[in-house]
């Protein structure tokens, strides 16, 4: 229970202090639903306060209007081509992997998606390499929403002038939660889990987030270090078994924190100049060929991971021993 609820990739059915957010962009998309032309929008604002959360949400109801959600993180889909391809394979589109061109892809996108409605986000849209596939969307049909996000305000100055008249855009800054507002999440979110707390040590929890630049993700993470002890010792949560896991009174274990995420990225960064595809061992040895430093035991737990969240699968191989094939999902 705790282990899913605190997840920071799961998203709850409310985003309390996020609700005008969340109503102001599904009604920028709402002449979608009568085949009109939406507005576009951009969302920036810090990390792990919730853009990526109320993106989702807004796609989740707009599905239940008939409109085709797409969710696009630009981190793992860096070109045109991709992002056209994983948009297709979001619409279930069956397409070859690879051998086609750009050219090609935007032919059958734009086959494809004629009188459809589609609402297209592109999260982390300033690691998108070229912003010419915006041009596209706009290009395909006027039922194409983009709602674009970033960290930083100013993704999208990089556009040209072409790509920005095409989109117009409207921009949306998320402000920074107030720890009385990280407290409300956090309650939602240990309540959602079944844990057991008191009030004091949510509300330290929350502080702890907001001198965290007020990133949600962080004080989630206390919840669960803290619930995983407090739940097996059948106790309630307390403000010190919170304040143990508290990475910012040591550096070193934040150093340690952050690398977790970045192991995840550098084994795929491996993967992806394997060409996309190769067997689990080459892929250790490329990882650490490029510097990586785990272990290989510990390798195997991330690749695990990253095919638990679909980044990547697996095939097993016949042959001596188990192979084990892994090729990015695009
Ligand atoms: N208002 C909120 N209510 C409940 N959970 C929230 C809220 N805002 C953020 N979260 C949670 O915090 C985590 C990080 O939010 P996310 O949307 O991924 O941040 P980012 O702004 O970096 O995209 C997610 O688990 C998300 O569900
Ligand atoms: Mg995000």
């Amino acid at each position: 229970m705790i282990e899913e609820y605190l997840d920071p990739n799961y998203i709850p059915e409310l985003l309390p202090h996020r609700e005008n957010e969340v109503t102001a962009i599904f009604e920028m998309f709402r002449p979608l639903l009568e085949n009109r032309r939406p507005s576009n929008a951009f969302i920036h604002g810090g990390p792990g306060i919730g853009k990526t959360a109320v993106a989702k949400l807004v796609l989740r109801e707009i599905k239940e209007e008939g409109v085709i959600p797409i969710y696009i993180n630009c981190w793992y889909h860096r070109t045109e081509a991709a992002v056209l391809a994983e948009i297709l394979r979001q619409m279930s589109v069956p397409f070859p992997r690879k051998g086609r061109g750009v050219d090609e892809l935007i032919t059958e996108f734009m086959e494809r998606v004629k009188g459809e409605k589609l609402l297209v986000v592109l999260d982390e849209i300033d690691l998108l390499e070229n912003p010419d596939v915006l041009y596209e969307l706009s290009r395909a049909s006027p039922t194409i929403g983009a709602l674009l996000i970033s960290n930083d305000q100013y993704a999208t100055k990089k556009f040209d002038s072409r790509v920005r008249s095409s989109l117009t855009l409207s921009t949306v800054e998320f402000k920074s939660y107030t720890v009385d507002e990280l407290t409300d999440i956090l309650q939602e979110r240990a309540t959602l889990a079944r844990l057991p707390t008191n009030e004091l040590a949510i509300r330290v929890a929350a502080r702890l987030a907001f001198k965290n630049h007020s990133d949600v993700r962080y004080g989630l993470s206390l919840l669960l270090k803290a619930g995983r002890i407090a739940k097996k010792s059948g106790d309630t949560l307390t403000v010190d078994l919170i304040k143990q896991f508290d990475v910012t009174q040591s550096p070193k274990q934040a150093n340690r924190e952050l690398e977790i995420q970045d192991d995840h990225k550098r084994i795929l960064e491996s993967l992806k100049s394997s060409k996309g595809e190769a067997f689990s061992n080459e892929v250790f040895k490329k990882y650490i060929e490029d510097g990586g430093k785990i272990a290989e035991r510990t390798f195997r737990k991330y690749v695990r991971q990253l095919i638990d969240w679909k980044f990547v699968e697996e095939e097993e191989v016949a042959g001596r021993g188990r192979r084990r094939r892994l090729r990015i999902l695009q």
